[in-house]
């Protein structure tokens, strides 16, 4: 290996370096499996707190708390804003189809049953998505250790092409 040869190597990583930043966002719904959001990534999660507030809190709460019995079907059979803390069932979900839910709202036949009617609003017009990435970051940060790591799992097993 001569310093030629180690320059070009340097190179080629570096434009793969380039070129990964680049379709990082796009890899969500293009490759489920490698898309990763870092909760301790502190810049994103300061502008992910800041954009919940605005965007998110008015029904999913301040606290991460959800609506009052969001469990349960309202009477025109559509559920209440669920909650985002450690007691809700987002964690249960690998980052991309949570970033995907919240760029397209419940897709049906792919993010939800068929037929299925969702009062989850679609933020593709309203926030870019590094801000959803940036609100996710900082639903992630609040969980606890033990079901950030869980989560992480849930993420593996997509990535193997597990259940969505
Ligand atoms: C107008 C009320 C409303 C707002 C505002 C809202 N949501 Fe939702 N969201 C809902 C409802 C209702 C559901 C449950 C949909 C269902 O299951 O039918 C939901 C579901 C979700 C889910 C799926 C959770 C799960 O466990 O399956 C995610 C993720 C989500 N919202 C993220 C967000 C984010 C992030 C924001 C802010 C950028 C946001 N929502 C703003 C009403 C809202």
């Amino acid at each position: 290996m001569n310093f030629k040869s180690m320059g070009v190597g340097m190179l080629v990583m570096l434009a793969i370096t380039v070129i990964w930043t680049a379709v990082d966002v796009g890899r969500a719904w293009l490759s489920p499996a490698a898309f990763y959001i870092d909760p301790t990534d502190t810049e994103r999660v300061d502008l992910g707190r800041r954009l919940y507030a605005a965007h998110c809190a008015a029904c999913h709460g301040q606290k991460l708390e959800g609506q009052p019995n969001w469990r349960i079907r309202r009477a025109n059979g559509r559920l209440p804003a669920p909650r985002h803390d450690e007691s809700g069932h987002t964690w249960h979900h690998p980052d991309a189809v949570l970033f995907d839910i919240t760029r397209h709202g419940m897709v049906p036949g792919r993010t939800a049953p068929a037929d299925y009617a969702s009062d989850m609003p679609a933020y593709e017009q309203i926030l870019t998505d590094e801000e959803i990435i940036a609100v996710l970051a900082y639903i992630k940060s609040t969980w606890p250790e033990d079901i950030q790591q869980l989560q992480r799992e849930v993420n593996q097993n997509a990535e193997q092409g597990g259940a969505r």
